[in-house]
């Protein structure tokens, strides 16, 4: 009888940030149900409240990470480097086939570059995307990641043809969906006993983290001005992360009123449970744009382009940019009853996960 081609591989999957845990969750899953993959989990430490971190891992049943990197929050070129010298010494210990890195944060290309130098293969989850904005760290996070990678997982044709257009061979890129998608369908069911209490039956729910939005105090200022206003007509919540705390806090606002209500970031369940009642969300963040595209929820995203076009194109999203009355005048459209129809894209289907395990597991 033939043995099998190879009865033991293993494979690092490296995650840093909150997008990173949603995107690892199916992924791992996947691989799971192939005999003979063992999989590590590296997390790099760039993300470490309970709140933005821990209570993910406990949602989406990945169990704790194998190994923590603890590396904080530093400066962009020190976080990096404090990824790529902690993360270099796994390599070497655990000599992995085959390292996943996910999105775009700089835990992601920081683990690439490692890989990429010391020979080892890695595959890039969400490959593809591009604003074209590099003032974004995530856009050069992501052009640099894909120059690197060996296996680049993309969520929609637009991807591949970005990829293609930046003289990446075809056989290196394979078009899988949407591996956030997988969560979202997977734990859809379960949310809704976890909506947060206290909330109303109709409202706005906010999310800003980006620094265009949040490190701008002026624009920020005013950001927070035209929410107050728009909280007149719509009660708006608004979980505010650690870097938009902090932010508020230099500028001495914390924009509370009864009807603009702060909360801590929100667990994935809880946050879904909101997405999925709201009347629109407003955001900067790129998967929110994605959920709301398959939840067909109205979206208005407070950024001047997206690395997602297909959720503006195919989806509720609408590019709202930095532009105060547009996103009041489309909050009182949604409001008066005229939304955007959306459709969901195409390998959004809660199985992008297993096409990636399908491919890795063949190597
Ligand atoms: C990072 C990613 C961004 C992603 C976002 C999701 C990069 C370049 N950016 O941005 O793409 O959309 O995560 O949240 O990788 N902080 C805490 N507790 C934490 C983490 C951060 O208090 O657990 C504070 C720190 O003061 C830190 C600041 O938030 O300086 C920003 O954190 P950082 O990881 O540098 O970037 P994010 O803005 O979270």
């Amino acid at each position: 009888m033939w043995l099998s081609r190879r009865t033991h591989m293993r494979i690092v999957h490296v995650v840093g940030a909150r997008p990173n845990l949603m995107k690892l969750a199916p992924v791992y899953r996947a691989i799971a149900s192939f005999p003979g993959i063992e999989q590590v989990v590296v997390h790099t430490g760039q993300h470490y409240d309970f709140n933005m971190s821990d209570v993910f891992f406990r949602q989406l049943g990945t169990g704790a990470p194998d190994i923590n990197l603890q590396v904080g929050s530093a400066s962009h070129a020190k976080q990096t480097a404090e990824v790529m010298m902690r993360f270099e010494t796994v390599v070497l210990e655990r000599r992995p086939e085959l390292v996943l890195v996910y999105g775009d944060v700089n835990s992601t290309v920081a683990a690439a570059l490692v890989c990429a130098k010391l020979g080892v293969p890695v595959g890039h989850v969400e490959a593809g995307l591009r604003s074209f904005d590099r003032s974004m760290p995530e856009e050069l996070n992501r052009l640099v990641t894909d120059q690197l990678a060996d296996f680049l997982f993309t969520p929609s044709e637009d991807g591949d043809r970005n990829l293609e257009r930046e003289g990446i061979p075809k056989r290196k890129i394979h078009l899988v969906g949407n591996v956030m998608i997988d969560t979202l369908i997977r734990m859809l069911p379960a949310c809704e006993s976890h909506l947060p209490s206290d909330v109303p039956s109709r409202f706005a729910l906010v999310t800003l983290h980006r620094p265009s939005n949040v490190d701008d105090l002026a624009w920020l200022k005013g950001l927070l001005h035209t929410l107050e206003n728009i909280s007149s007509d719509l009660t708006i919540l608004f979980p505010v992360h650690p870097r938009t705390k902090q932010r508020m806090n230099d500028i001495g606002l914390n924009g509370a009123s009864s009807r603009l209500r702060l909360m801590e970031p929100q667990p994935y369940l809880a946050f879904l449970a909101l997405q999925q009642r709201a009347a629109v969300v407003i955001t900067d963040s790129g998967g929110i744009q994605e959920e709301t595209t398959y939840l067909q929820i109205p979206c208005l995203t407070v950024r001047e382009n997206t690395e997602r076009p297909i959720t503006v194109d195919m989806g509720t999203n609408i590019l709202v940019g930095r532009d105060s009355e547009r996103m009041r005048s489309e909050v009182e459209m949604i409001l008066a009853g005229h939304r955007k129809a959306g459709q969901v894209p195409r390998l959004w289907d809660g199985h992008a996960a297993e096409r990636i395990a399908q491919i890795v597991a063949k190597l």
